[in-house]
């Protein structure tokens, strides 16, 4: 049997005053799928996670997630719902250790589970000074060290998040998307700025991830051999546009795909948002 919907997107423009970021985009991902988007810089990646996260509201067509039209709906609301990112330029708290970054995306978790509850305890936690001795704390703290550890960052828990090394860094913003229990996962460009050891065991993190948590996965990159080592399905973006999907094969044999990646400006990264 054919695995379930999780996401839908229909006929989606976007439009930044000239710009047309994406033309007419449409695709489906399948539950338990790890799914890569490939495209040259510009080609309109980023932006595709922007609408699904609820960044922007697409100028034209639909997003659904398990059926449910989620196109109007706002970024914290998408978030809620299940639908966990990553950024392509980092957003971790530099100042705050590895764990409590971590921490503080499984606590909008909690109160997303029991908002009554996480109200309620947040409110006695502070009034009483509980802090990290009450029970609530204690369970973050636990969940937390359990996903730096499964992101091999264990050793890191206590150390300041914008002191760790690049490549570090992007694992723990994977442990952070991870820490709200999301149903999907989006990754914007998890290699950019690692070197090729580091890249390679980034390969082992994303499909252990994928399988342990048999969780949807989307994974944008830029370079086109990462997405063809782990990805069984593709998505090729290039000016706005979805000009391929398939399966490794199909996308490397592709006359579209190449011309867009021979003929493109292949040079690192500026992005939007
Ligand atoms: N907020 C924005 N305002 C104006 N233009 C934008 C904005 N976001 C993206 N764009 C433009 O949309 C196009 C696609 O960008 P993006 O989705 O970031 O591409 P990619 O992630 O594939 O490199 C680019 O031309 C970019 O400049
Ligand atoms: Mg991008």
């Amino acid at each position: 049997m054919e695995n379930k919907i999780v996401l839908e997107l229909s006929n989606v423009d976007m439009r930044f005053g000239g710009v047309l970021a994406l033309d007419n985009v449409s695709f489906q991902v399948h539950e338990g799928s790890l799914t890569g988007i490939i495209g040259p810089n510009g080609a309109g990646k980023t932006t595709v996670y922007n609408i699904i996260s609820g960044v922007y509201s697409p100028t034209s067509g639909g997003v659904r997630f398990y059926g449910r039209d989620i196109t109007a709906l706002r970024a914290y609301q998408i978030n809620r719902l299940g639908i966990a990112r990553t950024f392509q330029n980092l957003r971790l708290f530099a100042r705050s250790s590895a764990l409590e970054n971590v921490m503080t995306a499984a606590q909008n978790r909690c109160r997303e589970e029991r908002p009554a509850e996480g109200y309620f305890y947040g409110f006695v936690e502070s009034a009483l000074h509980l802090g990290r001795w009450g029970s609530v704390e204690r369970k973050l703290r636990q969940t937390a060290m359990g996903l730096l550890d499964r992101v091999g960052l264990a050793d890191r828990a206590e150390q300041a998040a914008g002191t760790l090394p690049y490549g570090m860094q992007r694992r723990l913003e994977i442990a952070r998307a991870l820490a709200l229990g999301p149903k999907l996962l989006m990754l914007d460009e998890p290699a950019a700025g690692m070197n090729p050891e580091e890249v390679f065991a980034l390969n082992d993190l994303i499909t252990g991830i994928h399988k342990d948590f048999n969780l949807t996965t989307l994974v944008i990159e830029h370079h086109m051999d990462l997405i063809m080592r782990i990805c069984p399905h593709i998505i090729c973006l290039n000016f706005g546009a979805k000009i391929a999907e398939g399966t490794k094969d199909d996308i490397q044999n592709d006359p579209e795909v190449l011309a867009a990646y021979l003929g493109g400006d292949d040079a690192e990264d500026g992005e939007a948002v």
